[in-house]
């Protein structure tokens, strides 16, 4: 008598496992490829020395355009006075891209209107830094952006 309740218990433990197991795996084998989807891959950060720009001749004076320096924006600056100037296009605030406003001879973050001179300095609206400098050359009549060093 006492064996068969033994026998019962023993039954119903290997059930409570397989059971336990089996819902253990049916959650695992839903969470984790929700998981595995929703979190970003790994990306290389590519190292890049310089990037080409384009023609001098292509780029009008007063105006600016974005360039991508590996996997960063870079905004580079053609003055009224002919200055090739390139900064890290993203704003210090929030990380928006910036833009050229000729208008108003300024850098511009549409986001929340900050705003930064044309040395890249923050002078108004909630940018906290100033935008990174890169080095602006020329080879030949081709523009050569590279990062300072
Ligand atoms: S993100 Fe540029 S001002 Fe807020």
């Amino acid at each position: 008598m006492k064996s068969s309740a033994n026998n019962e218990d023993g039954r119903r433990n290997f059930l409570k496992y397989i059971i336990n197991g089996g819902l253990i795996g049916f959650v695992f084998s839903i969470f984790y490829p929700l998981v595995s989807y929703l979190k970003p891959p790994k990306q290389e950060e590519v190292e890049v020395a310089s990037v080409s720009a384009g023609k001098l001749d292509e780029f009008e004076k007063d105006s600016g355009k974005i360039i991508q320096f590996g996997s960063k924006p870079v905004i580079l600056i053609r003055t009224q006075t002919d200055k090739l100037l390139a900064y890290d296009a993203v704003c210090t605030h929030l990380d928006c891209t910036v833009q050229y406003k000729s208008e108003m001879g300024v850098i511009w973050c549409a986001c929340h209107n900050g705003k930064y001179d044309l040395s890249g300095k923050n002078i108004s609206g909630p940018p906290p830094k100033p935008l990174q400098p890169y080095n602006v050359s020329l080879k030949g009549d081709e523009i050569i952006i590279s990062k300072l060093s």
